[in-house]
């Protein structure tokens, strides 16, 4: 069955605040979406609130996959049944290597874990509850390949010092290797110089197809034209205010986003919640 991911009229609050105010989404496998919106609209509000991040609190409203709503999961559940998020601002595990990171979230999203158990076998050997490491490391090193990523890079710690780009490009072999239903990339075009945004492009685009439904958080249609979205949705006030297709995002390259605020924006007396 192909995947669909249904936001329906979410409220989100964030420290008592609500950020997400009624927001309808829907992305479905083999599809890529576009979702562009100025600073603070709540775009990584959403990909949080989708992945099941703890501090954003569903205040109403609802998301559903496949028909089924994942409220009630948390994050490793979301993942296993096929959501991925790409962070805007990936953060940095000391002493945990970016192989090990891997190994460990793929073992656990391809459900090696509970077979272990299943079989029993999960306390008695060290690394039973693992993907095998021979093939493991076959398939890291071919992704690792696809992204121009040097081998040596999974031997360091998980974007501990990573430059901008580097991590970028981490958070995509993640997604490589995880092979998701439904890819949430928040920003992942931020911090790319010119050539490592073509590699990651192409990267994702390889990874795109009808196995895979994308999410591309982005402010800039520069990437738009390396990943070419079917739909484009703009994203204002806690709410998607207009969708489109590609001509959207040129639009708004080219007039900035006063006339979504003019059009969309909530009136300045608006009173009452
Ligand atoms: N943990 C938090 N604590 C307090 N406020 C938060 C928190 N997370 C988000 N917010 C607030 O929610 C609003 C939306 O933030 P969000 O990061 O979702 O915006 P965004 O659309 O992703 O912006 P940008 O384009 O700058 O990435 C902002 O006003 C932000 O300050
Ligand atoms: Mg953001």
């Amino acid at each position: 069955m192909s995947a669909e991911l249904v936001v329906k009229d979410l409220h989100v609050t964030v420290e008592g605040k609500e950020i997400l105010k009624g927001l309808n989404l829907v992305v479905r496998q083999g599809e890529t979406h576009a979702l562009m919106g100025p600073n603070g609209s709540g775009k990584s509000t959403l990909a949080y609130a989708l992945m099941g991040h703890p501090n954003y609190v569903v205040t109403g409203g609802d998301i559903l996959l496949d028909g089924e709503s994942i409220l009630g999961l948390g994050p490793d559940e979301r993942a296993r049944r096929g959501l991925f998020l790409a962070f805007q601002y990936p953060t940095a595990i000391p002493g945990v290597s970016l192989a090990n990171f891997l190994r460990s979230a793929v073992s656990s999203v391809r459900g090696y874990k509970e077979r272990a158990r299943a079989d029993g076998n999960a306390d008695l050997t060290i690394g039973a509850e693992l993907m095998p490491m021979r093939e493991f490391r076959k398939e890291m090193a071919e992704k690792m390949a696809l992204l121009n990523m040097d081998p040596a890079f999974a031997r360091r710690y998980l974007n501990d010092g990573f430059s901008g780009g580097e991590k970028k490009r981490a958070e995509i072999l993640q997604m490589a290797m995880l092979m998701p239903r439904i890819a949430i990339l928040d920003e992942t075009d931020s911090g790319l110089d010119i050539d490592a945004l073509r590699v990651v492009a192409d990267g994702v685009n390889r990874l795109i197809g009808p196995q895979m439904g994308v999410l591309v958080i982005t402010h800039y249609q520069r990437l738009l034209n390396y990943i070419k979205p079917q739909f484009v949705h703009i994203q204002l006030d806690g709410r998607i205010v207009t969708s489109g297709g590609p001509e959207l995002a040129l639009l708004l390259e080219e007039k900035g986003y006063d006339w979504v605020r003019a059009q969309y924006g909530e009136p300045a007396l608006a009173s009452g919640g």
